[in-house]
């Protein structure tokens, strides 16, 4: 860690700073003035249809029309719940980094530390008030998040891991939100509540995602680490949004398929419709992992981890994306260049 003494910022990322402080000063969320909140709460469709997790599915003839509707309005009450958990955490633990100093070398960064942290503060905020505005009560706190910050996070070394991990679940929960909610024909207020989020998040993300380019090689651990744990822990994510038994509970499906378990998460999981869905989601973030060589083709013990998570079709498509991209393309996955639907 001694090389991070003699570290300075290159000028890339100094540039990126500048532009990330600028925005955040120019418009943030606003918790009152931003979204739809007259809205009316009946008969809304809080995400797309064709997102719910039995679409494409047997199970979906199965439902009735207001079960399918009550389905989209609790997994996504559980993504805002979630939200509202990790978004609490990630302020405390970012602040808590502030305050230790580890940070102070690099002003800039902490400035927009500090515009991280006020904008998630309002964020979960906002989330807590969509859940009310629909009546959605909390969901069981999702342990995993909580072990993120006390186990990955010593205060006395450089918080790469914590940051690497922060933005692994903003970007992928992310993607997600934009595939289920960005969209004219659902709520209004759901779609406000998802876009508005996405316009500070996209900073969010690339910040995380230049502070690992810009960070990397003065924590020599951190590439091994991630190339084993970033596979698991997305797939256990991404299978985590569609598989929630407390949802289909609080759905109160009439038909008693819905309660077998051992057929239904497989039927969710394995579809054809969840699995385009997911290397949408995933695409950008598995070419970013080849760019760092957290995903290595060459390495087969990595390539192991990823297929034994079911990712060998995204490594295909992300390799295959940097064998046609010619020099000079644009980069197609920085987050802040989103067109909103
Ligand atoms: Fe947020
Ligand atoms: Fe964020």
């Amino acid at each position: 860690m001694s090389n991070l003494k003699k570290k300075t910022l290159s000028p890339k990322f100094t540039l990126l700073l500048e532009k990330l402080n600028k925005a955040s000063e120019k418009k943030q969320m606003s918790l009152l003035l931003d979204h739809p909140w007259d809205e009316p709460v009946e008969n809304a469709w809080l995400k797309k249809r064709e997102n719910i997790a039995i679409y494409g599915t047997p199970y979906y003839d199965l439902a009735t029309e207001e079960e399918r509707r009550l389905l989209s309005v609790y997994e996504t009450g559980s993504w805002w719940y979630t939200f509202i958990v990790f978004e609490n955490l990630v302020s405390e633990y970012y602040m808590k980094i502030v305050n230790h100093g580890s940070l102070k070398k690099f002003p800039e960064v902490v400035k927009y530390i500090h515009h991280f942290c006020k904008e998630e503060i309002v964020h979960a905020m906002v989330f807590k008030k969509a859940m009310a505005h629909f009546q959605i009560t909390p969901f069981p706190s999702p342990l995993n998040l909580r072990e993120i910050y006390s186990h990955n996070a010593a205060m006395s070394e450089f918080p790469l891991k914590a940051i690497y991990l922060t933005i692994l679940i903003e970007w992928l929960a992310e993607n997600n939100a934009m595939e289920d909610c960005n969209s004219k024909e659902i709520s209004p207020l759901s779609r406000a509540v998802a876009v508005e989020h996405h316009k500070e998040e996209a900073r969010h993300i690339e910040w995380g995602k230049n502070m690992i380019r810009e960070f990397i090689d003065m924590v020599p651990e951190f590439l091994k680490e991630a190339q084993e744990s970033t596979a698991p822990m997305l797939r256990s994510m991404l299978d985590m949004s569609v598989c929630s038994i407390v949802v289909y509970s609080r759905v109160g499906f009439q038909n008693p398929a819905f309660r077998d378990y051992k057929k239904l998460i497989p039927a969710v999981l394995e579809s054809e419709n969840r699995q385009k869905i997911n290397s949408r989601i995933m695409a950008p973030l598995m070419r970013y992992f080849l760019e760092l060589g957290i995903c290595d083709p060459n390495d087969d013990e990595n390539m192991k981890v990823w297929r034994d998570n079911r990712f060998e079709k995204d490594v295909k498509d992300a390799v295959e994306y940097f064998r046609k991209k010619s020099a000079g393309t644009e980069d197609i996955d920085n987050v802040m260049n989103k067109n909103y639907d």
